[in-house]
C-alpha cells in the first residue's frame, strides 16, 4: 500500500477558464498558497479484481467520481506499462460536511500514492503535470507554500506546471469560513466552462489576471500586504463578475459570503491587515499575519449560516507517508 498526503490550496490569483479541457491547460497562469489544515490523505493499493474501487471518507464511491479516478490512475497504469486495478482510499482531514471539499489535495495525493504504487518515478514538476490532469488547482498543491502555477503556450500542456514562488515576504495564515452545508452548487469545470461560453466579461478578465499576477507577486516581494489585498480581493471579485455574467448566471456566494466579506473590509479599515478570497462557493477565505488569527477567526464566526471557522497556517506539499 502507497500513502500519500497532500494539502488543499487557495488561489490569490484565481485559475478560471481551460484552453484546453481534455488535458485540463489553464488559459491564464495563477498564484496560490497551500493550507496545513486542509489536509487529504489517501491510500493506493493495486488489486486483482476486475475493476478499482475508491472510498471517501468512510464511503463506497461509485459512478462519475470512481471513473474521474480511474482515469486519472489510467495515466500512471499506461506510463507503468500495466493494468493492475487499485484500491483507492482517501480521507479528508477536515469538515467535508459542509461542501468543503478539495480535488486539490484529493488528485495531488492521488498522483504521489499512485506513482508510488506503480513504481514509477517523476521530478516535481512532473507530478505536478500528472495532478493537473486530475484538476487544475492540483497542479500548485503538489508544492507547499506560495506556488506560481504556468498556463503555458505548448499544445501539449508540457509547459503548463506550478512552481513554488520564491521570495515572499510575507507569512500568510488563514481563517476559512465554511458556510452551513446548501444545494450543491456548479462544479469548477462546468461553471469555468460555461463562464467561456456566455460571459461578455470573459476576455477581460483574462487580460486582468496577466495584470494581477505580476502586482501580486511584487506585492508579495515586497511584503507589501495593503496592496496585496486590493490585487488579491479585486481578482476574486472579476472572476466572479465573470461567472455571474454568464448565462444562466453562476452565483456562488450565500448572505453568510456577504456578510464575511463586510467583517473581513470592517476589520482592514480598522488597521487589521486582512483581505478575503472565495473559490466556487459560498466560503470565505480570510489571509492574515499570524498575530492576527485569533482576533479575525474570532470576528468572522457571529453568522449564523457559518458552520465553523477553521485556521490555518501555511501547508507542505504533496508527500508520502510511512
Ligand atoms: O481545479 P479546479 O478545476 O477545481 O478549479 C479551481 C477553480 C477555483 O478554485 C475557483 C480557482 C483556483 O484557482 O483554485
Amino acid at each position: 500500500m502507497s500513502t500519500a498526503e497532500a494539502s488543499a490550496n487557495i488561489a490569490l490569483i484565481k485559475y478560471w477558464g481551460k484552453r484546453d479541457a481534455r488535458l485540463n491547460l489553464p488559459e491564464t497562469g495563477s498564484l496560490s498558497l497551500t493550507l496545513a489544515a486542509l489536509r487529504t490523505r489517501t491510500d493506493v493499493t493495486r488489486i486483482d479484481a476486475p475493476s478499482d474501487r475508491f472510498t471517501l471518507d468512510g464511503t463506497c464511491v461509485e459512478g462519475r467520481a470512481l471513473e474521474r479516478v480511474g482515469r486519472f490512475v489510467d495515466l500512471v497504469r499506461d506510463m507503468a506499462g500495466r493494468s493492475d486495478r487499485v484500491e483507492v482510499t482517501s480521507s479528508n482531514r477536515f469538515p467535508t460536511a459542509a461542501g468543503l471539499a478539495s480535488s486539490a489535495s484529493a488528485f495531488a495525493a492521488l498522483a504521489v500514492a499512485s506513482l508510488d504504487a506503480f513504481g514509477v518515478e517523476m521530478s516535481p514538476s512532473e507530478i505536478s503535470r500528472l495532478a493537473r490532469r486530475g484538476s487544475g488547482s492540483a497542479a500548485r498543491s503538489v508544492f507547499g507554500g506560495f506556488c506560481r502555477m504556468h498556463a503555458g503556450v505548448e499544445p501539449d500542456g508540457r509547459d503548463a506546471f506550478a512552481v513554488p514562488f520564491e521570495g515572499a515576504a510575507l507569512e500568510l495564515v488563514a481563517a476559512v469560513v465554511v458556510a452551513k452545508a446548501s444545494k450543491k452548487t456548479t462544479g469548477s469545470t462546468d461553471g469555468m466552462n460555461l463562464t467561456q461560453k456566455t460571459s461578455p466579461y470573459h476576455a477581460a478578465w483574462v487580460t486582468a489576471v496577466s495584470r494581477d499576477l505580476l502586482a501580486a507577486e511584487d506585492a508579495l516581494r515586497a511584503g507589501d500586504l495593503m496592496t496585496l489585498a486590493d490585487v488579491v480581493e479585486g481578482n476574486c471579485l472579476a472572476m466572479h463578475a465573470d461567472a455571474m455574467a454568464a448565462r444562466p448566471g453562476i452565483l456562488y456566494f450565500k448572505p453568510s459570503t456577504l456578510w464575511a466579506i463586510e467583517a473581513v473590509r470592517g476589520m482592514r479599515k480598522e488597521g487589521t491587515p486582512v483581505f478575503f478570497t472565495i473559490d466556487a462557493g459560498p466560503h470565505v477565505v480570510a489571509f492574515t499575519l499570524p498575530a492576527y488569527l485569533d482576533a479575525v477567526v474570532e470576528q468572522l464566526a457571529g453568522h449564523p449560516e457559518v458552520e465553523c471557522v477553521l485556521r490555518s497556517t501555511s501547508g507542505e506539499g504533496a508527500h508520502l507517508v510511512g
